[in-house]
């Protein structure tokens, strides 16, 4: 195991009911909020005005910014900080799930930063400080509610970038399963992927005895596995949806990634995918993963067997029919929730894939991508040519 430093300051509130908290809670950062939102999912279901009331008792004054659509803009960034700078905004309360939270962290830092947001997100700058954000978690997915990172689409040059920060982990969390009742199946189809990529992304790694944490990983994979289609089939049954929105956050809190870090490839291939194509993150996933197995298994099969055999429970076959048969059991999990798997499922074509391959790899220094295998240019493009 390696050395590691855990720390997640976020406070989870988590039941029925627990809208009531977001008032008490947001006035311990001061008296004015901005609050965020997406395209009005939170007027639909409630949320909104169990929202407001509870911050208008606790004396809190209002500033809204709502719009923020999936894969967020930067444009709408720029918007937020202005209105952060005039209104004096002392806590930002993203309400909504992993695009409306992101905006707000990008708020956050970029209000308390002469330059431009972006300049975090390029890897010009890293930030010293940010206004706090709070959250009222409505789609289990991303993980943002309780994460060190933000992703912010710049529609110029359709570039998707992450920032990670300790500065921007929220304050504290409103996870009430009642208000994901409403999601439409794709919905938590994508958000079940992108929670199990989360959980496979640090499975993945080359870290020798990290049982504690190969536990812990498997078992959320199992708990996601069986219960995102179960979520589909009984929208309003609650202790569904709360294991649902329970393993998305602790799927990305960094718990699980506590002496051994992760892979993250797959992810950067998909942001690449998001940013030109505009389509869900999970959903991009979804085809991404069984790719990325079926590139690295020759080159590294040893814990794409464990996988196999531990959360699939394959056990009589030999290492190579493992893990086939496990790539084939994820596909047919995604396949189950109505997912795609496949980019051509999709509608998209190779067009773009040196592109993709360049951006995904020019992020950081060495051109490489990935640590469970160091994948460069050639083998990113292959993994999407895997994916057609
Ligand atoms: O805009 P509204 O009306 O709210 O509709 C949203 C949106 O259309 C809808 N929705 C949310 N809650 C709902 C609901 N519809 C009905 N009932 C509800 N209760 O769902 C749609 C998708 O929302 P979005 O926030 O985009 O989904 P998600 O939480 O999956 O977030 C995706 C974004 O998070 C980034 C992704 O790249 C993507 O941009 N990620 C952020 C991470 C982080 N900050 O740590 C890590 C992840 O790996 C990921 O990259
Ligand atoms: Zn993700």
């Amino acid at each position: 195991m390696r050395d590691f430093i855990f720390e997640n300051r976020t406070k989870i509130i988590f039941g029925r009911n627990t809208e009531k908290y977001v008032g008490p809670e947001a006035i311990k950062y001061g008296k004015k909020a901005l609050l965020h939102y997406g395209g009005g999912s939170i007027k639909k279901i409630g949320v909104y005005n169990k929202i407001i009331d509870s911050l208008k008792t606790a004396g809190i004054d209002i500033t809204e910014l709502g719009g923020v659509v999936p894969n967020p803009r930067l444009d709408l960034v720029y918007k937020g900080i202005e209105l952060v700078k005039e209104n004096n905004i002392d806590i930002i309360i993203a309400v909504g799930g992993g695009s409306v939270i992101d905006s707000a962290k990008a708020i956050a830092i970029g209000a308390c930063y002469d330059g431009d947001v972006w300049d975090f997100f390029s890897g010009k700058a890293d930030a010293e400080k940010a206004l706090p954000v709070a959250t009222v978690l409505t789609i289990p997915a991303a993980g943002s509610e309780s994460s060190n990172s933000s992703v912010i689409t710049n529609s110029d040059g359709k570039l998707k970038r992450g920032y990670t920060n300790n500065v921007i982990t929220p304050v504290f969390s409103i996870l009430n399963p009642e208000n994901t009742y409403s999601l439409p199946p794709y919905q938590i189809a994508c958000g079940a992927a992108d929670i199990l990529a989360h959980l496979m992304e640090r499975y993945f790694v080359n870290v020798e005895l990290v049982d504690l944490t190969d536990r812990l990983i498997e078992g959320a994979m199992q708990n996601i596995i069986k219960f995102a289609p179960l979520a589909i089939e009984n929208p309003e049954n609650y202790d569904i949806r709360a294991e649902v929105m329970w393993v998305g956050t602790v799927a990305h809190n960094n718990l699980l990634d506590t002496g051994r870090g992760g892979d993250w490839a797959s992810h950067g291939i998909e942001h690449e995918l998001s940013g030109i194509y505009d389509i869900a993150h999970g959903a991009g996933l979804a085809i991404v993963f069984p790719a990325w197995m079926k590139y690295v298994k020759t080159l590294n099969p040893f814990k794409l067997v464990q996988f196999g055999q531990r959360v699939f429970g394959i056990t009589d076959k030999s290492n190579d029919e493992t893990i086939d048969i496990a790539i084939q059991k994820l596909e047919d999990f995604f396949h189950s929730i109505g997912l795609a798997t496949r980019l051509s499922d999709i509608n998209i074509d190779d067009t773009y894939f040196d592109e993709m391959a360049e951006k995904a790899v020019s992020k950081n220094k060495n051109s490489t991508i990935g640590s469970y295998v160091k994948l460069d240019f050639d083998a990113v493009k292959e993994i999407y040519q895997l994916a057609l």
